[in-house]
């Protein structure tokens, strides 16, 4: 059964929802669609599937299927290039968050005068969007990241070398197609990383800094959807009503976090551009040694609403739960999952920390971390969760 709903992206949620992706297609007279996505999904066959289905309703489909892992600047710009040559009119995204990235900057390139580095959101570049961007139409394929209901994409820019994140409320989708059969052949130890970043954005988000009782809500409800679906969805990946669960756990994450994150994410990503860690991974690692350290070193800091929080998401699990249990109740599910628990074990050498540390203090996430942490802090968390 089709369900389709909007919060504002419209959301067309349910088996065989890639059925209705064609209805979606806006542009008139009927444009050539490009499609973005990845080899690996080439290979796995979903690009045809996709395709297949836009070509039944009469479109035309441009391949576009150089998408690196993360996504660097030739790919926007061979991308804008593919789009603009074949007449395109809109863009659907397949994959996880590099195509759907990829295909966002490449619908603000092919509209807009200007090269990555101009459109750098932390130069002030979401100014220079203006005009309207092509109708983005996301079909994810692992449920983590969010990026199909998100206004933000990351893409390594040639001459810094460095992620340059691109942020507009135009770089939402028009729509996020949430099908679970798309999602099976995702392979457990993914299914568990991609899930954990998916849980980390919700819990982040309901302890960030700052008021908003809506984002609180949904961050809530997102954990009570991981804690149900992702250990069925990791053990028995053919089960619909499982991988359903947490592709909507995924964009009900990333709703969530427009009220923030914190600093599992911020020590989360210099990991990822140092060793390479995959993203849900590295945050995996992290959540439970970097609440229990907080719990443990800045107890004084916590205010009652903060260690309400605290118990509320741990009763998720445990209704009888304390605040102090939430990082035990994680490392558990973590362990449930099959997901390692030793920092080690993503090459971090105890020398490294210092720089390491001195990244995740300049992360923009950082300053929404419920309690104040400075450089050192962020050394200690790094060593105790080495050292766990
Ligand atoms: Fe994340």
């Amino acid at each position: 059964m089709l369900h389709t709903y909007h919060f504002p992206t419209t959301i067309l949620f349910g088996i065989g929802a890639l059925e209705a992706l064609p209805g979606r297609l806006r542009s008139k007279p009927p444009a050539p669609v490009l499609l973005v996505t990845d080899r690996g999904l080439v290979e796995a066959g979903l690009c045809a599937r996709v395709e297949a289905v836009i070509e039944r309703a009469g479109r035309d489909v441009v391949r576009f299927d150089a998408v690196h892992p993360n996504p660097v600047e030739a790919d926007v710009v061979a991308g804008a290039a593919r789009y603009r040559e074949a007449g395109c009119a809109e863009i659907v995204a397949l994959g996880g968050g590099s195509p759907m990235d990829t295909a966002k900057v490449i619908g603000v390139l092919a509209t807009h005068d200007g090269a990555l580095l101009d459109f750098d959101a932390l130069r002030g570049g979401d100014a220079r969007i203006v005009r309207p961007l092509p109708p983005l139409h996301a079909i994810p394929t692992t449920a983590g990241t969010g990026s199909e209901v998100g206004r933000s994409a990351v893409v390594v820019a040639q001459a810094t070398g460095r992620k340059t994140i691109v942020f507009h409320p135009r770089l939402m989708p028009a729509t996020a197609v949430l099908d679970p059969a798309l999602t099976v052949g995702l392979p457990p130890h993914l299914t568990a990383a991609t899930g954990f970043d998916a849980l980390t954005h919700a819990v982040e988000a309901y302890l960030a800094r700052g008021h908003h009782p809506m984002a609180d809500a949904i961050a809530l409800g997102a954990v009570e959807f991981v804690a149900r679906h992702l250990p069925v969805a990791v053990a028995h990946g053919d089960d619909l009503d499982a991988r359903g669960g947490m592709l909507v756990a995924a964009t009900m994450g990333a709703t969530a976090f427009q009220k923030g994150l914190g600093a599992v994410h911020a020590l989360a990503h210099p990991l990822s551009n140092h060793y390479g860690t995959h993203h849900g991974l590295a945050n995996a690692l992290l959540l439970p040694g970097v609440l229990a350290w907080q719990l443990e070193h800045r107890r004084a800091a916590f205010s009652d609403d903060l260690l309400r929080r605290y118990e509320r998401l741990a009763r998720i699990w445990e209704p009888d739960a304390r605040a102090e249990d939430l990082p035990a109740i994680l490392a558990r599910f973590r362990a449930d999952l099959g997901l390692a628990g030793r920092l080690a074990a993503a090459g971090v050498q105890p020398e490294d920390v210092p720089q390491l540390a001195a990244e995740a203090y300049g992360d923009p996430c950082r300053p929404e971390n419920p309690i104040d942490l400075g450089r050192d802090d962020l050394a200690a968390i790094y060593r105790a969760v080495l050292a766990a």
